[in-house]
């Protein structure tokens, strides 16, 4: 087994050190103080999650002193300022962070074996970065992720644009499932039969770790409403009721235009940003919901509170844009990725984790799990030249493929008649076919996978190169 030496861990702590202190010097040059790092303790908790018990040994992020109790914290940055955490690993397994949807450099995205070392328990690793787009993302661990997000380890990341329209309230939700038994008791994370098809499904569903809690917001008022899908599996379809909402921005960029939600696909790893109109009427209810499937069901429901504000929802304007360069099209290098089931082998075991099963392929290569020596890029990008991914889902079920490092424009697609605004995630849709614009603009060597974990881990992975 390819055991990491603990020299090799210190290098790699050693190096991220420098690279804070890189960033510090920046920023004191740029006259913006040093920040402190944020100490984000990966640990054990429990909650109560289901009426029937106390579920033990959750997962969480503890924030300074560590005494989390409930949802992992949302982590607040600013858009253009320096930010640096300290992972402090309390687990028994080792562990790292990854900053879903953030453009940053390539030293600090969380990969073991390919960006990093791995955390192992008692040790730690300092992350420091200057987030580029202001947005709604999040964080999760890169290292046994079915269950280390299964059991819990996510959490939001808002990254604040000092330009924003000011809002009357602000609620951030992070959704996911759980899979549980009686008493509360984790189950295994999967069933085989189901990690070959859609995926398997949790048992209690939450928002911040509640099952349909209930929030407050100004009566007549305009409330913005950041979801993230941090579940491993679920893919939602996203309406609302009682009130009339914009979606204002989609896994952390802004819609040009905003639009009314009525149902809007959903899926693990993406992220919604809403304008809400409360109801004018103080005890008035609005409720999100997820309509997909043959059961829908209440994710958070929220009241109106005081007197109204009267806002008018047509004063919900499109938000300030990030800075994604756009492909050019006229030299861009088209790549055809196809998504596709492979004949079942088992792959080698890794220090983060195989489920034990390959199902899955892209470009007829099933990933072989987080080696030293993994297999070759899926393509050699060349730094700051414009490419066309031809992906293409040859499967009967839905992919939220995600692109680590750079963000994509879809540029066509045979199944969408409505093209969002720039991505990091694409929920492929069966038998989609699609096309994205990406400038390979961001050096190093970056992961595409599906969302749904038990498709990344049983082969629906790769990489780009970027140099
Ligand atoms: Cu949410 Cu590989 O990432
Ligand atoms: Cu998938």
């Amino acid at each position: 087994m390819p055991i990491i030496s603990r020299r090799t861990l210190l290098k790699g702590s050693a190096a991220a050190a420098t690279s804070f202190a890189l960033g510090a010097g920046l920023a004191a040059r740029n006259g913006i103080a040093a920040p402190t790092p944020v100490l984000l303790k990966a640990q054990f908790t429990e909650a109560r999650l289901a009426a029937d018990g106390v579920t033990p040994k959750i997962m969480t992020y503890g924030l300074g002193d560590g005494t989390a109790t409930g949802v992992p914290p949302v982590l607040r940055m600013k858009k253009g300022e320096p930010f640096a955490a300290r992972l402090l690993n309390a687990l028994d397994e080792p562990t790292t962070v990854h900053w879903h949807g953030m453009r940053i450099v390539n030293s600090m995205d969380g990969v073991p074996e390919m960006t990093q070392p791995y955390v192992y328990p008692g040790d730690g690793f300092d992350y420091a970065f200057t987030p580029p787009d202001a947005g709604t993302f999040w964080y999760h661990p890169h290292c046994n992720t079915l269950t280390q997000m299964g059991h819990g380890l996510t959490g939001v990341i808002v990254v604040e644009n000092p330009a924003d329209p000011i809002f009357d309230a602000e609620i951030v939700l992070n959704l996911r499932d759980w899979r549980l038994g009686r008493g509360g008791e984790f189950l295994p994370p999967f069933k085989p039969r189901d990690a070959a098809r859609g995926g398997t499904y949790g048992t209690v569903r939450t928002a911040n770790w509640q099952q349909e809690p209930m929030h407050q917001a100004p009566a007549g008022g305009l409330l913005r409403v950041r979801l993230a899908a941090t579940d491993v599996t679920r893919i939602y379809i996203l309406g609302i009721e009682g009130a009339t909402a914009m979606v204002v921005a989609l896994d952390g960029n802004p819609v040009d235009a905003p639009f009314p939600l009525d149902r809007l696909d959903f899926g693990p790893g993406q992220r919604v940003e809403l304008i809400v109109r409360m109801p004018d009427d103080e005890g008035a209810v609005v409720k999100l919901g997820n309509f997909r499937g043959s059961s829908p069901f209440t994710i958070a429901s929220i009241t109106a509170t005081g007197q109204s504000l009267k806002r008018d929802i047509r004063d919900v304007r499109p938000l300030p844009a990030n800075p994604i360069a756009e492909a050019d099209l006229s030299t861009a290098e088209k790549i055809p990725l196809d998504f596709t089931a492979t004949a079942e082998h088992a792959p080698s075991p890794s220090i983060c984790g195989t489920i034990g099963y390959t199902f899955w392929a892209i470009n007829k290569v099933p990933w072989p799990g987080d080696t030293p020596d993994p297999v070759a890029p899926l393509s050699d990008l060349k730094l700051g030249k414009s490419y066309v991914l031809q992906v293409r889902n040859r499967t009967p079920h839905a992919h939220p493929i995600h692109l680590h490092g750079m963000t994509f424009r879809i540029l066509k697609s045979n199944t969408r008649k409505i093209l969002p605004p720039p991505t990091d995630t694409i929920l492929l849709q069966p038998d989609e076919q699609a096309e994205l614009g990406l400038v390979a603009d961001n050096p190093g060597d970056w992961l595409l996978h599906c969302h749904i974990i038990e498709h990344q881990k049983t082969g629906m992975t790769g990489y780009f190169r970027v140099a």
